[in-house]
């Protein structure tokens, strides 16, 4: 028997990866499952999307290997998209370097600054990637909380307490994920402030700012970001691309080199095609945002009822691709509430607790169903 690292022992197989073979099963059983886990997009993307990447398959340069930073025309597309969307300007050579979705960047950033043993700030709740990818490089999480009292942002004063010496990078997301608290550029000051009195990388994750959101904000908005942080940002919620695989870092030149040394060793580039379709999609109009929302916001509306059907409290103020909701009074166990969901009424939720141990008593519903699925779902619960 060949033994696996060590590392292996500090992770487990991503909840989703396990949990959707056993939902995949109960589909295959002929169960009627209606999924409302994952968070990726069944709406398309724009068709002059899909035609920029038909186009480029024609192009005498669409199969060689690619650039490592990716074509100068979509960091330059990366550079108009932030400064119209949020008014930061960034530099396209040295600043911005397009991944291949954000969640590699969560890997990539921990490989380039964290040493075995360093600290790594957490938030509880928040994306699983960031712990498992801290376990994985040998750095030890450190989670902060997140609670409805602070509106799911963090407690500076707890913060200062706890023992920073070894932190090295903090990782924070708004809008979040999972409860889709907005966060605001006060917050955002406040958090660079923390970053620089204790010499912390700051990063945050950034995919969901134009879903049922008016008001999409970057960090690099904050007046000296740049000096301690990065931003990841995606393509995948943003224009309906999750499968596609593309992402960005932005921020702290330095640190992007630094990302790069890494990145540049792990793959060669992306397919020429997808940074075709990724540059038309970044020129959307805003009307784009407008239209997706409109039906994200009706499916949103359905998917509130829905979750009140099932006794829960729904975080209303809640932006982004999920609906956060509260169990029902005296249920004290969220997977044991979704599964006996999955059972009875064959609709998949999230239970909060996947997102860390503050996530216990809540549920996340994704907004990814036809409104006439939510119907079918609601109509189940009657
Ligand atoms: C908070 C958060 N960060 C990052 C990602 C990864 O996105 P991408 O598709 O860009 O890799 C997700 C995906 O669900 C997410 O929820």
């Amino acid at each position: 028997m060949i033994t696996t690292a060590k590392r292996l022992d500090t992770i487990e197989e991503y909840y989703f990866s396990s949990k959707l073979r056993e939902v995949r099963q109960l589909a295959a059983e002929g169960k009627p499952i209606i999924n409302m886990g994952i968070g990726s997009p069944d709406l398309l993307p724009s068709q002059a999307v899909v035609d920029a990447v038909s186009l480029a398959m024609s192009d005498p340069n669409a199969h060689q290997y690619q650039s490592y930073q990716g074509l100068p025309e979509l960091r330059e597309g990366i550079a108009n998209f932030y400064k119209k969307n949020y008014n930061v300007a960034l530099i396209p050579a040295v600043e911005i370097l397009p991944l291949m979705g954000s969640k590699e960047g969560i890997m990539h950033i921990s490989l380039a600054f964290l040493n075995e043993g360093d600290h790594v700030l957490i938030p509880n709740p928040g994306y699983p990637t960031y712990t498992s990818v801290t376990n994985l490089v040998g750095a030890i999480p450190v989670f902060y909380n997140l609670t409805e009292h602070t509106n799911w942002e963090p407690d500076f004063e707890a913060l200062e307490k706890l023992d920073l010496s070894k932190v090295k990078i903090m990782w924070i997301g708004y809008p979040h994920m999972p409860t889709g608290a907005r966060g605001s550029l006060e917050l955002f000051s406040k958090l660079v402030a923390f970053a620089k009195k204790h010499h912390i990388l700051l990063v945050n994750d950034n995919p969901y700012s134009f879903v049922l959101n008016d008001n999409p904000i970057s960090l690099l908005q904050v007046d000296g970001a740049k000096d301690v942080a990065l931003e990841l940002n995606s393509l995948s919620k943003t224009f309906n691309m999750a499968g596609w695989r593309v992402g960005m870092v932005l921020g702290n030149a330095t640190c992007i080199d630094a990302v790069l040394k890494v990145k540049s060793n792990m793959d060669s580039g992306m397919f020429f095609g997808i940074q075709k379709g990724a540059i038309e999609a970044l020129k959307s109009e805003t009307s784009w945002f407008e239209e997706m929302n409109v039906i994200y916001k009706k499916r949103r509306v359905l998917t509130e009822q829905l979750a009140e059907k099932l006794g829960c409290k729904v975080y209303k103020e809640g932006v982004g691709l999920f609906v956060w909701a509260k169990l029902p009074k005296g249920i004290t166990s969220a997977e044991k509430f979704i599964d006996e969901i999955l059972h009875e009424k064959s609709i998949f939720i999230t239970p909060g607790t996947i997102f860390g141990s503050n996530g216990e008593g809540y549920v996340r519903f994704a907004l990814c169903v036809k409104e006439e699925k939510i119907d079918e779902a609601i109509s189940r619960c009657t």
